[in-house]
């Protein structure tokens, strides 16, 4: 798969990792930084990584920050992108089955890596539900995103 990932500086060593751990399973990543410590603002690698999964460049995309919640605002500002902070098994999941997120968040200082590595397996593995509740929830989403314009 093809995998957008950025980071701010409280997310950029769990970027490092994740990248690492995508490599090793033959996903191909596009990393859209940041590349070091130095402090950095969330919004303007959450709208690399939205932009990237919008016009399909990448399949989905990962953001780190300290607690995933400011890029998970960030990057829903991008139109057609669905982000979720994902915290524990259950919502690695059910972003995926329920809300079709493209694009998922995790906290640095929220989870450990080994959990976030974790979560992010389940997320791969699980499916977009075809369950027609699921599906007409997610196109209002989109509707009532176009009705903003
Ligand atoms: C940076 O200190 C922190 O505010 C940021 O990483 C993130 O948690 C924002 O949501």
């Amino acid at each position: 798969m093809k995998i957008a990932i950025g980071a701010d500086h409280a997310g950029f060593e769990y970027k490092q990792k994740i990248a690492k751990y995508l490599i090793n399973q033959e996903h191909e990543i596009m990393d859209f930084g940041t590349d070091s410590l130095d402090a950095t603002d969330y919004p303007d690698y959450a709208v690399l990584v939205a932009k990237a999964v919008s016009m399909g460049k990448a399949d989905f995309g990962i953001l780190i920050c300290g607690t995933g919640i400011g890029m998970s605002i960030a990057a829903n500002k991008v139109k057609g992108v669905r982000a979720a902070v994902v915290s524990t098994r259950f919502t690695a999941e059910s972003s995926k089955t329920h809300n079709h997120a493209n694009v998922i968040t995790f906290g640095s200082r929220v989870n450990s890596i080994e959990e976030v590595l974790s979560f992010l397996q389940t997320y791969m593995q699980a499916s977009y539900s075809e369950d027609t509740r699921h599906i007409a929830r997610v196109e209002k989403i989109g509707k009532y995103e176009n009705e903003n314009e």
